[in-house]
């Protein structure tokens, strides 16, 4: 296991619902036992960095990262400081994880999750079938041949980062700007290839979401964003595992902002898949737009988070466009401001913030959380999904190693001393952690304000009874560590 493992948890619900109790005399209760003082905080209060200002509103904001830039302090310190989500610029695509058949090089790979992780962000897989960026070997296949090496690179590369990642971008850039399918040599083998990579992708790590991704794809009467929600409406009536449209939002190169780019998200994530900006670059910078793209982002609640492909101008891929946040120096440019004060006007209890469950909780008894003195994650790196697997829940710093089962009811319960403890409760009693909407393992991502929000759904931890934006406190059984969640 790693030293600093991802961000993971196996809770699962059946249902619609927050996630853990806080019952009978509630928050008050527990911090009275606790014998510590409540401070809660001001809810209103703008955030400072764009990762913690957009996790005020449940979202996350990344950047791509290169991991030869890695060793530049400049660089390295904006990335750490600024974004709480990583995708690898080049280092995880298939010539970089495959460069001979059979033969799996993952090391610029994990350099870039273990820089990651290692600082609590948490990392996107970008990704695993795509036209471009083959290796030499696979550019010359074709047919079945080809077919079944892409079966073996998904099964070899999640196999990999099987419970490590927030999500995968499965297959990249697969339709025309008609709206029709790219001409391919993975096109060639048929047109069930990118719902196999799916399928493979799902089977190889059923914990990890699952995006397609593209560009030009942001314009709603576009035929190719036509030709890719038709593909995800397809998929989506037919049972095929999808999680995500990733939208690349370069808007650059004589695209721009389309004003209907709200409509866009909107009717993806009407089909059930959440959506995401994946790799925005702006020609110039231009402020208005950037700030319209995050306002999109942030009026859609399945938008769940924005990426920049790049830290600084002068590391982009487009550099001589000056497209990204920060310039060559390493300093914020109007861009920033106007990204910065667009999410920090979504923050808590703003009506823009994803919307909280009304299903009532689960009946149980939990009242406090066994939270990690760093209060920096809660992960269950790597473990199956069978139930009644024990698992092991470390904080990032892999100092709190508590036991955890997994049961056939999909609870985490109690076990041992070292516990998520229902208090007046037995050891071996359940409690039970819901994500908001419900869904089977959920990530959770611990912010610089101590606020934790949900990675996977894009939702939160939700403090049942607890205003929307209240931010509320729960305690370790000792009375130690005080960590703030927010229901958002
Ligand atoms: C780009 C990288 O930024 C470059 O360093 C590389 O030379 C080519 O690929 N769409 C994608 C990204 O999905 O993977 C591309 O990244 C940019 C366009």
């Amino acid at each position: 296991m790693a030293a600093s493992p991802p961000v993971h948890s196996t809770g699962s619900a059946k249902r619609r619902s927050p996630w853990l109790r806080l019952l009978g005399g509630g928050a008050a209760a527990v911090i009275a036992a606790a014998g510590v003082m409540a401070v809660m905080p001001d809810a209103s209060a703008a955030e400072s960095t764009l990762g913690a200002a957009a996790a005020q509103s449940g979202r996350y904001f990344g950047t791509a990262i290169a991991a030869s830039r890695l060793s530049n302090s400049t660089y390295s310190t904006i990335a750490a400081r600024e974004f709480n989500m990583i995708t690898a610029e080049n280092e995880m695509k298939p010539d970089a994880l495959q460069p001979n058949r059979g033969q799996f090089n993952f090391s610029s790979g994990d350099q870039i999750y273990n820089w990651a992780t290692q600082r609590g962000l948490k990392v996107r897989g970008h990704t695993l079938a795509w036209h471009a960026q083959q290796p030499g070997w696979m550019q010359s296949l074709s047919g079945s041949s080809l077919r079944q090496a892409m079966i073996d690179h998904i099964n070899g590369v999640m196999a990999h980062y099987k419970g490590k990642l927030a999500a995968w971008d499965v297959v990249n850039e697969a339709f025309n700007e008609d709206g029709s399918r790219r001409t391919s040599n993975l096109q060639g083998t048929g047109n069930d290839w990118i719902e196999v990579a799916f399928r493979t992708a799902r089977a190889a790590d059923p914990s990890v979401k699952l995006c397609y991704n593209d560009y030009n794809i942001e314009n709603w009467s576009y035929g190719k964003t036509q030709g890719v929600y038709n593909m995800i409406r397809d998929f989506k009536s037919r049972g095929v595992p999808i999680d995500c449209v990733g939208l690349q939002t370069h808007f650059t190169g004589g695209s721009s902002l389309p004003g209907n780019f709200q409509t866009t998200l909107s009717s993806f994530a009407a089909l059930g898949v959440d959506v995401a900006l994946t790799e925005v670059d702006v020609t110039n910078s231009s402020t208005s737009q950037y700030a319209g793209l995050t306002q999109a982002c942030l009026n859609v609640p399945r938008c769940i988070g924005i990426t920049v492909w790049g830290v600084r101008d002068s590391d982009s891929w487009r550099s001589g466009e000056n497209p990204l946040l920060f310039d060559g120096n390493g300093n914020k440019k109007a861009a920033y401001t106007s990204v910065l004060n667009a999410l920090n006007s979504a923050g808590p209890g703003n009506p823009t913030s994803p919307p909280p469950s009304t299903t009532p909780p689960p009946s149980g008894d939990g009242t406090r959380i066994v939270g990690s003195q760093s209060g920096r994650c809660i992960d269950v790196p790597g473990a199956t999904q069978t139930n009644g697997t024990r698992v092991q829940l470390y904080d990032c710093n892999g100092q709190a190693q508590q036991t955890w089962t997994l049961t056939s009811s999909k609870q985490l319960t109690v076990y041992g001393s070292r516990c998520l403890d229902a208090a007046g409760s037995g050891n071996g009693s359940a409690v039970q952690i819901y994500s908001c909407n419900g869904q089977a393992n959920q990530q959770w991502n611990v912010n610089t304000n101590g606020t934790i929000t949900g990675v996977q759904s894009g939702r939160c931890l939700d403090v049942w009874g607890s205003g929307n934006g209240q931010q509320v406190q729960i305690y370790d059984c000792n009375g130690q560590a005080n960590q703030r969640f927010s229901r958002s």
